[in-house]
């Protein structure tokens, strides 16, 4: 282990009692730079306690907004005057930031911010945001690691957002905090229609934006003048619900999961219909049991409401438990597989393929030295300690830290032998 801090989990033990998932950190990150679109005060909730969302907030002091947190899941943001530029320190900390530009667009008729960097899912583009941009009036201009753009007239257009891999998420987010300033009507076609945009278009409807559409791939947006300050509590995070209802087929016993919306994962969970009999959908929560007999599956990550790539790590390991051959393709980042290298340092005997993985199961797992690559590869790889032989230690599980609160508290509250370990 060469870091400074590591996990280790010692695997078998069954998981059995309440977990809750915490607020949305995608939610999160796209409502705390909404909250720039306004000088006056906006109050957000349930806003996960993540370092993201810390460098979230950071990035929003050093462009002078006033950030005040009034509770651990509780902010209040009065931007009374922002700047224009997210230093490449800053930009870097995290992908979101590339969020900003929308808002800070919208706000000064300018913005100037770090590219992001590409990362281990791949290739992070942004021309479909920039394209975007450029229709509704910004110029867009490159210097060094730096996009600038700037719109004197920032004017609404007809336009879509499809990539090659679909629609994209924070280039939809980007271009829906531009358009409620600016001047006219913005038509947004084939945007991303995930939940985390629905909170973001909720959020602005508060603070007196006009927009039709929403949940819907065609968004409808009349610009007005100025937004006024509003109170938005976040939504769960369907990523977070995800990971915990596979970690109960996995090694759940009678584990209840409070703040699911079985809605937000529709795609995800269409894949599970064959295991009724071990979890059972109450309200807003969900008891799930351990399967032992679960069977091998075609599962491709594609756009919403199809199955979501954030969870595409964790599902793999559900696989190497599964009696046959599975394949796991993944339509969005189909370089998001590098955890599969650290899943067979425990013997999972994942092929891996351009674009997909072919996995061979069952496979009996055994602790293993592991490195965390992004954070939901992290995430896979916690649920494949939980399951192996022997312990397994996980290094740069910092990566973790950036999308589940506490995780090895609230695993250990369910009965996870796993301690973090300060070397
Ligand atoms: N793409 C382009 N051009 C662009 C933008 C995207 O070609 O201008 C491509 C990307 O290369 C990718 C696809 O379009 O192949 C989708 O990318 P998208 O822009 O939707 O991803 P993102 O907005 O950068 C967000 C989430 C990710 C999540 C993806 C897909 C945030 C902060 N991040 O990323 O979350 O995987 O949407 O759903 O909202 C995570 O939480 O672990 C995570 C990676």
């Amino acid at each position: 282990m060469n870091s400074t801090s590591y996990t280790k989990i010692k695997g078998g033990n069954l998981l059995e009692g309440n977990i809750d998932v915490s607020g949305s950190k995608n939610a999160s990150l796209q409502l705390i730079a909404a909250s720039l679109l306004t000088r006056e005060t906006c109050q957000l909730g349930n806003i996960p306690h993540l370092t993201d969302v810390l460098n979230m907030f950071s990035i929003l002091k050093n462009l002078g907004a006033q950030v005040e947190q009034l509770d651990r899941h509780v902010w209040q943001v009065s931007a009374l005057r922002v700047g224009e530029r997210v230093s490449q320190e800053d930009g870097s900390k995290l992908r979101a930031s590339i969020c900003l530009l929308g808002a800070l667009l919208a706000r000064n008729g300018s913005a100037v911010v770090a590219l992001p960097g590409g990362c281990n899912l791949g290739e992070r583009p942004i021309d479909l945001h920039l394209r975007a941009f450029e229709k509704m009036g910004a110029e867009v201009n490159f210097s060094g690691d730096y996009v600038s753009l700037t719109a004197k007239d920032l004017h609404g257009a007809d336009f879509s957002m499809m990539g090659p891999r679909g629609a994209t998420v924070t280039g939809t987010a980007n271009v829906v905090m531009a358009a409620v300033l600016a001047k006219g009507e913005t038509i947004i076609r084939d945007a991303a229609c995930d939940p985390e945009i629905s909170d973001l278009c909720h959020f602005l409807e508060k603070m007196g934006a006009s927009i039709d559409g929403i949940g819907t791939s065609t968004l409808r947006i009349n610009g007005v003048t100025s937004l006024h300050g509003a109170e938005f509590t976040a939504q769960y995070d369907r990523i977070e619900a995800g990971t915990f209802f596979l970690m109960g087929l996995l090694c759940g016993k009678n584990l209840k999961i409070n703040h699911i919306n079985k809605y937000h994962l529709q795609g995800f969970l269409d894949y599970f219909g064959a295991y009724k009999k071990y979890f059972d959908f109450q309200d807003d929560f969900v008891v799930v049991n351990r399967c032992d007999s679960l069977m091998p599956a075609n599962i491709v990550a594609a756009p919403h409401p199809l199955f979501p790539t954030d969870l595409q790590p964790q599902v793999t390991v559900l696989c190497t438990q599964a009696k046959g051959n599975s394949l796991v393709q993944d339509k969005i980042f189909p370089a998001r597989f590098l955890y599969a290298d650290e899943l067979n340092k425990m013997g999972a005997g994942i092929v891996k393929r351009d674009g997909f993985v072919e996995i061979a199961g069952p496979k009996s797992l055994r602790g293993a030295s592991v490195q965390i690559t992004d954070l939901r590869a992290g995430a896979a790889l916690v649920l494949a300690g939980l399951i192996a032989e022997g312990e397994t230690f996980l290094d740069k599980v910092i990566h973790v830290d950036r999308g589940y609160e506490n995780f090895e508290e609230r695993l250990r509250s369910v009965g996870a032998d796993i301690t973090r370990v300060i070397a």
